[in-house]
Parts: structure tokens; sequence; C-alpha cells
């Protein structure tokens, strides 16, 4: 089992939602945590409101020398990286085309750069985050967890070509980090989940249609939204738990599981 006291987590998208809530569960339980973000106002926010050591790095995901600058910084202020929580993300949904109900002709098709962007950020940020932050691992001797945030998304929802295409990607990224690390005899030192979430209580939703939101809620189980502290003990327990690795692990209130009938 590891522990968190006194480990130092990496968190990128960590002035906000589920990222922050991770910060405040690390520091309750004695870690230390470096948070990147590219809201610069509301990184400085939270590490008002956040009790312990805490480093921030107002950086941009999308760029290969933000992530070095923040894997740096936690090398500089706490001499190693233990979990790796890429978490910076966003959403901009829509149809890949939308047709007319009159005349039943393409009316709009989703814009390049709207897909591009959740791209950029939802899964080359996350590969620019990891592959920094694995090698001051690698290089530090660093024992630890990368945990990445997948989501139910990654099973296909409508409205999410874009979304959800990236959050597959990083329900595949912990078998393929898994096996490279087993074949160079890291896999011991560094391991690799994900958690998916299904909907979870934090900021990144107002972007939701918000009555196609409360349809959805209708139909969860435990009838309400995730609360981030839920998906943050979660991530706890996957970094304590040195048998876990390679998968990814819901966290969903039962969403999926067919209608009221
Ligand atoms: N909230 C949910 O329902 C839910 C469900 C499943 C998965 N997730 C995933 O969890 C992660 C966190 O989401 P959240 O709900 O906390 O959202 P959020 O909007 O509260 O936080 C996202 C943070 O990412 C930051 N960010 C955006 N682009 C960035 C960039 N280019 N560089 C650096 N930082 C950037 C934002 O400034 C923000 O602080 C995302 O990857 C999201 O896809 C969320």
């Amino acid at each position: 089992m590891l522990h968190i006291k006194d480990s130092v987590a990496v968190i990128t998208g960590g002035a906000s939602g589920i990222g922050l809530s991770l910060a405040g569960y690390w520091l309750k339980n004695g870690g230390k945590v470096v948070l990147g973000d590219a809201a610069e106002e509301a990184l400085n926010k939270a590490k008002e409101t956040l009790d312990g050591p805490v480093e921030t790095v107002p950086c941009n995901v999308t760029r290969e020398e933000d992530c070095g600058r923040l894997a740096d910084a936690a090398i500089d202020a706490f001499g190693q990286i233990n979990l790796v929580a890429p978490f910076a993300g966003i959403i901009a949904d829509g149809l890949m085309v939308s047709t007319d109900r009159e005349s039943g002709r393409v009316r709009r098709k989703m814009p390049l750069d709207q897909f591009q962007k959740v791209v950029d950020i939802n899964l080359t940020g996350v590969f620019l985050t990891v592959r920094e932050c694995a090698e001051r691992m690698i290089n530090h001797h660093c024992k630890g967890l990368i945990c990445l945030v997948s989501s139910t998304g990654s099973l296909g929802t409508a409205g999410q070509i874009n979304y959800s295409s990236t959050k597959a990607a990083m329900s595949v990224m912990p078998k393929v980090i898994t096996a490279e690390f087993f074949r160079r005899g890291l896999s011991g030192q560094i391991r690799c989940v994900a958690v998916a979430p299904g909907y979870v209580g934090t900021p990144i939703l107002l972007g939701m249609d918000q009555q196609a939101l409360d349809k959805i809620l209708d139909q969860v189980p435990i009838g309400r939204l995730i609360e981030p502290e839920e998906v943050a003990s979660l991530v706890g327990e996957l970094y304590r738990n040195e048998a876990l690795t390679g998968d990814v692990f819901y966290i969903h209130g039962g969403l999926r599981l067919g209608s009221r009938g």
C-alpha cells in the first residue's frame, strides 16, 4: 500500500471542479500538491482556499514547454512526483451534422476547430502532461500512479463526438502505458489507471444543454450528480492500492442501467 502522507500530486485542471477537489483531498491526507491550470485568476483563488503545501503553475496543457515547466516545478519545490492527475478538460458539444427538421437537409456541420480544440486539450494535453511527469518520475526514482480521467462518455454520447472520442482514448492509455512500463521494468514503480465518472457536479456541466442534463439525471439510479469529492476519494484509493493498474474504474451512480420502464 502507498500512503498519501508526504507524497506529491501534480494536478492539471487544478483550479476547478474535480482537480480542485482532489487537491483538497490530497492535502487533507497529508500530501503536497502542484496545481496547473490555464485560468490564472482561478488558480490564485484556489491557492488561497487550500490549506497546506501548494505550488501553482499557470500553464496551458496544449503547450509542450508549459507541461515541462509544470513537472519541473514539482521537482524543484518538493523533489518528487507521486501522483499525476491530468484532469484539465473541456467540452464543446454539438452534432457532427445537424439537419433541418422540415427539409431534412444538413443545415450545420461541426466546425473543425470545435472538434480539434477538445482533442488538443483532452487528448494531446494529457499526453504531454503525462510524458513530462513520467520522465521526471523515472529519472528521480519516484513511486506512484498516473491517474487519467475518462468518462461514461467514452462509451459514446450523442452530441459529443469530440469529447467522447478523447475520453475513449483515456480508457486505452492506461493499458498502453502499463504495457510499455512493464517492458522496461517500471510497471511496479509507476502504475497507470483511469477513473471514468458519470455526471459530476462541477462547472463543466454548465456547458451542457441543461434540459438534456435534467433528462439524463432522471435516469441516474442514485438520483443525483456525483460529488467531486467522491471522485477524489476514488483516486485516493487507486493510489493506495498497488494491485490496481492498467484499468478503468467507473463512478457513475448506476448511469446507463436502463430506464424506469
Ligand atoms: N464533471 C463531469 O461530469 C465529468 C465527468 C467525467 C469526466 N470529467 C472530466 O474531469 C476533468 C475535470 O472536469 P471538471 O468537471 O472538474 O471541469 P471544470 O471545468 O470544473 O475544470 C476543468 C479545468 O481545466 C482547466 N483547463 C481547461 N483548458 C485548459 C488548458 N488548455 N490548460 C490547462 N488547464 C485547462 C479549466 O481552466 C478548469 O479549471 C475533465 O477532463 C472532464 O472531462 C468530468
